[in-house]
């Protein structure tokens, strides 16, 4: 039987190329899945301009609006559910979700972090890689748990840091490794591809990651 496709929720608080990626992707039908809300959590996100852009839902709210961190995370996790979500996909979401609703939503929230995982986490892989001058960086798409940029890693893709190399020219080439690894794993969830045993995510029927 076919799968039914997925909604799918993205939270960002920038740019929003990742969402772009996703969206291109869905639009194309290469993901079986619809970008059917976005999440921000900034005003001035330029993601919400895209969504908007693609006639996708969007909400906006800051922790500012609520009395406290946990109503905030209590209106994110009722309009997922209003909305039927079956993923969420973080993409330059700079918040940390709290351990009840990611219990909630175990297992259906993806993140993409630019760099190799588990070195550079935080929120300047790009740059912290750079600095230290590691000689192969990359992207790691993994699933969320309690603490930050750890949980199960679905793909990973190397990029090398070449001699000539500048931070800018390195967060191009990370932004394009992420544009194209981020839709790929979430075709995978949404054809049910993922078997999880612990920290090992494996993928069957596994497609080759060609450049
Ligand atoms: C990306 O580098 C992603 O890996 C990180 O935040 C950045 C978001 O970029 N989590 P964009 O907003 O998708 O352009």
């Amino acid at each position: 039987m076919k799968n039914k496709r997925k909604k799918i929720a993205v939270f960002a608080s920038g740019n929003g190329s990742n969402l772009q990626a996703l969206i291109n992707h869905s639009l194309a039908k290469d993901i079986n899945g619809d970008i059917s809300i976005v999440f921000s959590n900034n005003p001035e996100a330029y993601a919400l301009k895209r969504a908007a852009n693609h006639s996708i839902k969007t909400y906006c709210f800051s922790q500012k609006d609520f009395d406290s961190r946990k109503d905030f995370d209590r209106k994110i996790l009722e309009l997922m559910l209003i909305n039927e979500i079956d993923l969420i996909c973080l993409a330059g979401y700079m918040l940390l979700l709290n351990n009840e609703f990611i219990k909630e939503y175990e297992n259906r929230i993806i993140n993409i972090h630019p760099s190799l995982l588990p070195s550079f986490k935080g929120m300047h892989g790009i740059k912290d890689a750079f600095e230290y001058g590691v000689k192969v960086t990359g992207v790691t798409v993994h699933f969320v748990d309690s603490e930050l940029d750890h949980g199960p890693i679905i793909i990973q893709k190397a990029v090398e840091i070449g001699e000539n190399d500048t931070v800018e020219t390195l967060e191009e080439k990370i932004h394009k490794t992420e544009h194209f690894i981020y839709p790929l794993a979430i075709e995978y969830f949404c054809k049910d591809l993922f078997e999880i045993n612990g920290r090992k995510v494996s993928i069957s029927e596994r497609e080759k990651i060609e450049d």
